[in-house]
């Protein structure tokens, strides 16, 4: 086997919080070469020593872990725990200690830190419903860094071999880094799935399910491959179609009235995306001056619904 199949031969660490993201680290920085000296949990038995035994440590209570003779500690407990696990594990931890949490910087892990010890985060900018555990699947992640220069540099050196991205993401955007990537993920999963509740409860048939994400997936697409996602934006709303917007928030009143902020929200977002591209046509300027009257909301079946009929 060639070092370069190995990039973290030689690197000992230990794995505080054995869960789903914790377990994944530890078996990619394995499949690399490190050496797990340890697991530790909130107790060294249950999931701790299944975790454990499948990657070839010591399972110990927190409270019993000695990381002064591993490189790194990879702390991946859950945020809230981060605080009392750093105290816990102060001046017990040389080299650098890493946190996985993706909305806090390194300053959790102040507890730990000493000329002995750098501490930063690194946050993998990905899922984990379940551990991801084969390196296989550890390939793209970015990995959000901060903290002291070997901790930074160790999770460089860490993403690398992971064959993922990493970059510092600093404690003070660390709330809008992980807002912009919840928006990402959770943000474009509301909207298919507020997409796919109002087909069904307007009547459209099952068999047009497919048809919708195909549309989902191809626009997403879209959106990544080009320079300017706001570019990939289409529909009524970015082409200015009052009249179509109107009838449908017409239509909507009716079926599904819980969906209008969002649709008027998504149809004013859209607007101001295509606006930072390109100046406004006056059909843009129109609608975008029709969606942001108050009245909207208020009254949404008055112009088009019961038009010529007694209310
Ligand atoms: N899940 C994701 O998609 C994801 C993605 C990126 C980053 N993260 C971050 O990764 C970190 C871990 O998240 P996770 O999803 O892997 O959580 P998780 O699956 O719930 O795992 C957390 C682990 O920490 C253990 N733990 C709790 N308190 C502990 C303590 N005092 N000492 C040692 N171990 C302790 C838990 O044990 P018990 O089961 O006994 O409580 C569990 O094994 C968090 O900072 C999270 O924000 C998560």
């Amino acid at each position: 086997v060639s070092t370069a199949d190995r990039p973290l031969a030689g690197l000992r660490f230990v794995l505080v919080g054995p869960g789903r993201v914790g377990e994944s680290l530890a078996s990619w920085a394995l499949a690399c070469g490190a050496h797990c000296l340890q697991v530790a949990g909130r107790s060294a038995s249950g999931r701790t020593a299944e975790v454990a035994r499948r990657l070839g440590a010591a399972a110990v209570a927190t409270a019993d872990c000695a990381a002064s003779d591993a490189d790194l500690a990879l702390l991946a407990v859950p945020d809230a725990a981060l605080p009392a696990v750093a105290r816990q594990l102060a001046g017990r931890v040389r080299g650098v200690a890493l946190h996985a949490a993706g909305a806090l910087g390194a300053a959790v892990l102040e507890p730990l830190r000493s000329p002995a010890c750098a501490v930063g985060t690194f946050h993998p900018l990905a899922a984990f419903p379940a551990p991801r555990t084969g390196l296989a699947a550890a390939r793209g992640i970015f990995f959000a860094l901060d903290g002291d220069p070997e901790a930074r540099a160790l999770g460089r050196r860490l993403a690398a071999a992971f064959g993922g991205e990493a970059a510092v993401v600093p404690e003070e955007i660390r709330d809008l880094y992980h807002l912009a990537a919840s928006l990402a993920a959770g943000g474009v999963a509301t909207v298919l799935a507020s997409a796919l509740d109002l087909a069904r409860r307007a009547g459209v048939p099952e068999a047009a399910r497919a048809g919708c994400g195909a549309l989902a997936r191809g626009a997403l697409a879209a959106a990544l491959a080009a320079a300017e996602p706001a570019t990939a934006i289409t529909g009524p709303a970015v082409r200015g179609d009052l009249e179509t917007v109107e009838r449908q928030l017409a239509a909507l009143a009716g079926t599904a009235p819980d969906l209008r902020p969002l649709v008027i929200a998504l149809a004013r977002a859209a607007l101001d995306r295509r606006a930072q591209l390109a100046p406004a046509s006056p059909a843009q300027r129109a609608l975008a001056e029709r969606l942001a009257r108050p009245d909207l909301l208020d009254r949404p079946r008055k112009r088009v619904l019961t038009s010529g009929l007694p209310d």
